[in-house]
């Protein structure tokens, strides 16, 4: 498999998508009403901050539960800009919801993903995106890596071209376990993302060559 891993932020603080794109690492941006909430503004406001900053792909999630209000609620944030990406549950109704919409040309995110069959039934109505949720698995002791690998699997069989992006990610080796394999797509907390950079031997490695440094003759 070919391609590139992308690195999304999951987060609606458009401070933290500034700096992460800074790095030139940023590929997009998930959100999610929680995520929202904790920005204290409104939904409209902070899409409109965030696809100012990024050209990647920014997730805005309905909250409707009907697919005719999901599709309705999408097609008004798809018209926020042209990189937003819409996102609905994994439910009978987001299923429905996300077909019409692809059809339609808007790209959907099929979110709260729980299992490998899920994953197909969004494979099946075209979705741009599934995501499964890796550290809801392990918090309940299920191994959400596991599932990574099952999907990755199952697309491959039928060529599936649903990308894969893995969510709910805690930690660098979730990032480093879902780029093993074959995840298309990380999203992240600012945290974690920023951790991928560190290693102390670089530190330390670092600070040697500059303290010899000062010992070269000038
Ligand atoms: C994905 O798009 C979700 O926003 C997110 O990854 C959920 O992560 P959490 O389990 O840390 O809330």
């Amino acid at each position: 498999m070919w391609g590139t891993m992308k690195f999304f932020l999951d987060t609606a603080i458009i401070e933290e998508i500034r700096e992460a794109n800074s790095y030139g690492i940023l590929d997009g941006v998930t959100t999610n009403p929680s995520l929202v909430a904790k920005t204290g503004k409104t939904f409209y406001k902070v899409l409109e901050e965030i696809c100012e900053e990024v050209k990647g792909p920014v997730s805005a999630e309905v909250t409707a539960i009907e697919s005719p209000k999901m599709v309705q609620e999408g097609k008004t944030l798809a018209k926020l800009a042209p990189n937003i990406v819409v996102k609905v549950p994994l439910i009978k109704e987001g299923i429905k919801a996300a077909k019409i919409l692809e059809e339609d040309g808007i790209r959907c995110n099929v979110t709260l993903c729980f299992s490998a069959m899920q994953a197909l039934l969004a494979a099946k109505v075209g979705a741009a995106y599934i995501s499964p949720f890796i550290g809801r698995l392990d918090d309940l002791n299920q191994d959400g890596m596991e599932l990574i690998g099952e999907i990755r699997q199952i697309y491959d069989n039928y060529g599936y071209k649903t990308e894969i992006l893995a969510a709910s990610i805690r930690h660098p080796l979730h990032a480093k376990q879902a780029a093993l394999l074959g995840a298309d797509v990380a999203t992240m907390p600012f945290g974690p993302m920023m951790q991928l950079f560190n290693h102390p031997l670089t530190d330390l490695g670092l600070d040697r060559f500059l303290k010899d440094w000062e010992k070269v003759p000038k």
